[in-house]
């Protein structure tokens, strides 16, 4: 059964704050109401910390939406309490909703095809999308967009020179490889390849956007401290393969994110090549390296899997031609990269409800 927002608004509208006997939501206290798949969240807004009335007017909101829709259809997940205080203002990307990096401790795990059709798939179902390429030694979304050779345009205001990113199929695109040969960023050294990145980023003129993807290069390197020092990630998508000596890599990935000094939330793993499926035998599932190695290790480091994906000629061959597969809802993949995009909302929603804003990472050591 299909939940409107006003149906809750109106389930909500009977409580009443106790000291003004006013409705919350005539009040504007129900800041915001999200449900999908039967739970449902909200945030309410008091102006002082110790309003008396807090705990009061949470349990009258599951009374409410109990009352009104049944436990069953409807289940009150969480109330999100929001203070008087200024949230500290974000000076780096303030118009970006949700950054969220594709990274993996290892290499050739799919990321960038991952960070390609999920920024695709966000794109076409109606999300303002960038997509950051940070392998900046190998980068690869140019060719995953059939757009090498194309070069940003920069446009100056107020003393700033804007970047602007080029457009293809509903997302806002940037890379290193836009702006040197794939074969001469190869042999950039640290500094300069991580200060090229600093600058897509920060002078990047992105817009408003509800996601800004990352497509992490492999490893847990310099590229990767840069990212978390100078932007505040939301949160990760791991991305990995089913095998053992994948996974081994994967959980030093994981680690470094979630690790004291870091400390950007991990969003999930999605499992790429999770088997693979012939063009001409659609239904026959073939688990060529093992069988749910990530459903296990999700499991076991207690972050949700977000989705599988198979290994389908498809997938690799619209890499190569620059039309990725998320493009083509028809066809089985993308269908899977779909499922993919609404479990990385999800994903989100609930990580922007029950966790503060990302900060920046100071490290001073390293
Ligand atoms: N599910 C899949 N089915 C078929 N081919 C795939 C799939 N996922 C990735 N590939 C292919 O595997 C190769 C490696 O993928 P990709 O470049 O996305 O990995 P990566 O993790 O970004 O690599 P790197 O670590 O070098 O950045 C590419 O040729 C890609 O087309
Ligand atoms: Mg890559």
């Amino acid at each position: 059964m299909e939940i409107q927002k006003e149906k809750i608004l109106e389930a909500l509208k009977v409580i009443r704050y106790p000291a003004t006997k006013e409705s919350i939501v005539t009040m504007g206290m129900v800041r915001d109401v999200k449900h999908r798949e039967g739970e449902l969240w909200i945030a309410l807004q008091f102006n002082k910390p110790n309003d008396p009335f807090i705990q009061s007017l949470k349990k009258a909101c599951v009374r409410a939406v109990d009352g009104a829709f049944g436990e069953n259809t409807l289940k009150l997940e969480h109330i999100q309490i929001l203070l008087p205080e200024a949230p500290a203002k974000r000076e780096v990307l303030p118009h970006v909703k949700n950054i969220v990096a594709i990274a993996s401790g290892k290499g050739g795990v799919g990321k960038s095809t991952i960070a390609v059709n999920l920024a695709v798939s966000l794109a076409r179902s109606g999300s303002r999308v960038g997509l950051i390429d940070a392998d900046v030694y190998g980068p690869s979304v140019p060719k995953m967009f059939h757009i090498e050779g194309e070069r940003p345009l920069a446009r100056s205001e107020d003393g700033i020179e804007w970047i602007i990113p080029i457009e293809k199929y509903g997302v806002k695109l940037l890379s290193v490889g836009l702006f040197v040969n794939p074969e001469d960023a190869m042999i950039w050294r640290g500094p300069v390849a991580t200060s090229a990145l600093k600058q897509l980023i920060s002078q990047g003129d992105w817009g408003t956007l509800d996601y800004l993807l990352i497509d992490l290069p492999p490893g847990t390197g310099d590229v990767h401290l840069t990212m978390v020092q100078e932007v505040p990630i939301t949160g990760v998508v791991i991305v990995s393969t089913p095998q053992e000596v994948a996974l081994a890599d994967v959980i030093k990935g994981i680690n470094m994110f979630t690790g004291d000094k870091i400390n950007v939330p991990v969003l999930g793993i999605v499992e790429n090549m999770s088997w693979f499926t012939p063009e001409e035998l659609p239904d026959n599932r073939y688990y060529i390296f093992g069988k749910e190695g990530c459903k296990r290790l999700a499991e076991k480091m207690g972050i949700p899997l977000l989705g599988q994906i198979p290994i389908v000629q498809g997938i690799m061959e619209s890499g190569d031609s620059g039309e990725p597969v998320a493009l083509f809802p028809q066809k089985a993949p993308a269908k899977a990269f779909h499922n993919l995009a609404q479990a990385v909302e999800k994903a989100l929603e609930k990580r922007n409800i029950e966790l503060e804003p990302t900060t920046k990472v100071e490290i001073t050591t390293r």
